[in-house]
């Protein structure tokens, strides 16, 4: 409790005393994350600020805090809810808990590959959709980060079909869609922060998690989790949500340059994404002893489809479920 208490006071310390040397410095947006300072997220979020002051004339700056030193990602979402934040950089998972339309990406295999889904984050009807639907909980999107496709890996298990997930405590993001699809692959989910999740699976409060491949070098993950499964069974982005009230105080032309910035770093992103995929898959294989291993989806694929039948009649989801897979699920 003490711990927690401090954590928060120091992140209002810092909150205030970037506030006063933003004041004398034009206008500065606070952005918080909880990557590290090597993943490829934060360097597309450095690239966004250095485009939001470069075209800005440097009347608008960006200052980072990696590495979750302001909370886990509900708890930034809070604050940019509450405006201590201006931005924050959340997974759709974690933002399922503020807008259950986010909640559809939680939901496995929703697309059938990465450009399913690319297709439909270029898609203006889906994006101003998402984007603004959460002013009214006082913050709107800017823009989404790849985040790759997210597979399962387990300390000691070699993961080859749904009945070798019998009683694995594999943990998940904070999102109620992904409890379900551990519960439909008949694993015990175990939702938690990212910030927990390496001395949980060190201490064996966990046996399993499932990401993308930089948890495993970037967050070290893969110090302790020697199998990787290519279950392929979410593709969660990365959003970039801002205050809404601290937008709508921007100018039309600045609103523009923020809203641009966050587009361009979205491209810049992909192919930094792909090359540190390729780094880190390298690293964790041949520097940490990682096991990449395909597995045959079916099983997985078929213990889920009950979800989809229930996702798609239920009122709460029915139409975003529409909007993104069209009326026959198949689009
Ligand atoms: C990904 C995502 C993070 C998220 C994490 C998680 O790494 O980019 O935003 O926190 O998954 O599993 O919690």
């Amino acid at each position: 409790m003490r711990t927690v208490y401090l954590a928060f006071t120091a992140a209002l310390a810092i909150l205030f005393l970037a506030g006063c040397q933003g004041q004398a410095d034009g206008t500065q947006l606070k952005l918080a994350h909880n990557q590290t300072l090597d993943h490829p997220v934060h360097l597309s979020l450095v690239e966004f600020g250095r485009l939001v002051e470069e075209k800005s004339d440097k009347k608008i700056k960006v200052k980072i805090y990696a590495n979750g030193q302001l909370g886990s990602e509900r708890e930034v979402l809070e604050l940019t809810q509450s405006g201590a934040v201006d931005i924050a950089k959340a997974s759709a998972s974690a933002l399922e808990g503020f807008e259950p339309d986010y909640s559809i990406f939680s939901l496995p295999y929703t697309f059938e590959d990465y450009e399913e889904f690319e297709k439909k984050m270029n898609d203006k009807s889906v994006t101003d959709h998402l984007y603004y639907q959460t002013e009214e909980i006082g913050f709107i999107g800017l823009t989404y980060y790849n985040a790759g496709t997210r597979h399962l890996y387990t300390k000691d298990r070699e993961v080859q079909d749904v009945t070798d997930m019998r009683g694995l405590k594999t943990r998940v993001q904070p999102s109620q869609t992904s409890v379900n699809m551990i519960e439909a692959f008949g694993g015990l989910p175990t939702p938690m922060a990212y910030g927990e999740v390496y001395t949980a699976l060190q201490s064996g409060v966990i046996d399993a998690a499932e990401n993308n491949e930089t948890s495993l070098v970037g967050n070290r993950h893969g110090e302790v989790a020697k199998y990787y499964m290519y279950t392929g069974h979410q593709i969660v982005p990365d959003m970039l949500v801002m205050n809404a009230k601290r937008f709508n105080q921007f100018t039309d032309e600045e609103k523009k340059i923020i809203q641009e910035a966050a587009a361009e770093s979205t491209l810049y992103h992909e192919d930094v994404w792909t090359k540190t995929i390729e780094e880190m898959t390298q690293t964790a294989k041949n520097e940490m002893g990682v096991e990449f291993i395909e597995v045959d989806k079916t099983s997985f694929m078929e213990a889920v489809q009950p979800l989809h039948e229930e996702y798609r009649k239920d009122e709460r989801t029915k139409d975003i479920y529409q909007l993104i897979k069209g009326a026959d699920g198949n689009e």
